[in-house]
């Protein structure tokens, strides 16, 4: 297939999509992973803790009650997505810092526990941001992020792809199965662990459900997400056209109404390799 979308977009969260996505998305596909993450991240009991990828805060607000006490670092490449996640917190324990997870403005041994919720995909070099994790980690420390599985295991976006693919066949909007629901290989997520001076990895399937309204998660996917760049530019679409194709092939899978769909994604452990 031959495409015409330029991947350095597909990190780009600016814009409209902060507001999209904390209104939409957030309740749809990501509080239920955050409740699970915080959960494990506070099991720890650390005093230091880096959030990367913060976007607009969905963990670090459930970071503020799992862990007692404890420091909260929370950053993010995109400072809009960082202002969007301030307005909807208050808390002296969180400071709010803009980073790129490849290049960490934070000395080594910093932190007890780095946490990344749904950003690894978006990082350019997965490895490069993995041994960033593991500089800043105290022996000890540990680092915990989630991925989503490939989009055939994630309902909504699947049926959105498919669609928009089909519509222009010529010209694939591919982003959402390119990146979001791009990294789920969980040997090659293991190696590029290992490759970055990781170790002890373990990779957990967690199955769920979305819900939600045709109309909301067609905005969410299509407005709410660097897709929505990608359709920008592309030679055929713009959004309202874009987002009417995903409507349309939604309503014909689920018809009008709530819908529950299927999600799937990947949590990881893992921990400095002594040396
Ligand atoms: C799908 S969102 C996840 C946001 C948030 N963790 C959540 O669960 O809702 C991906 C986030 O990764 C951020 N991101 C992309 N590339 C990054 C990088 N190199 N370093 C830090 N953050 C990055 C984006 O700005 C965006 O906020």
């Amino acid at each position: 297939m031959s495409g015409t979308s330029d991947e350095s977009l597909d990190a780009r969260f600016t814009g409209e999509i902060p507001e999209i996505y904390e209104r939409l998305l957030v309740p749809m596909i990501f509080h239920a992973a955050a409740l699970r993450l915080a959960g494990a991240v506070g099991a720890r009991t650390p005093h230091d803790v880096l959030e990367t990828a913060a976007g607009t805060g969905v963990l670090t607000r459930e970071l503020v009650p799992s862990c007692p006490g404890a420091s909260i670092t929370a950053t993010d490449l995109n400072q809009p997505m960082l202002d969007t996640a301030a307005r909807t917190i208050d808390d002296e324990r969180v400071r709010w810092q803009q980073a790129d997870a490849l290049d960490l403005p934070f000395d080594d041994d910093s932190f007890d526990v780095v946490v990344c919720q749904f950003g690894a995909m978006f990082f350019p070099d997965r490895v490069q941001g993995y041994r960033e994790a593991r500089r800043v980690l105290k022996p000890g420390g540990a680092f915990l992020f989630n991925v989503w599985d490939k989009v055939e295991n994630n309902e909504v976006p699947q049926i959105i792809t498919a669609a928009l693919i089909e519509a222009a066949p010529e010209n694939p909007l591919s982003f959402l199965s390119r990146t979001p629901y791009g990294y789920h290989d969980p040997a090659l997520i293991r190696a590029d662990l290992e490759r970055a001076g990781l170790a002890d990895v373990t990779v957990t399937p967690v199955d769920g459900i979305s819900r939600s309204t045709v109309s909301e998660a067609v905005i969410a996917y299509c407005q709410g997400t660097p897709l929505r760049g990608e359709i920008e530019a592309h030679p055929t679409f713009n959004v309202a056209t874009a987002t009417a194709i995903a409507e349309a092939a939604l309503l014909r899978h689920f018809g009008p109404g709530p819908i529950e769909a299927r999600i799937r994604s990947f949590e990881v452990v893992a921990s400095p390799a002594s040396a």
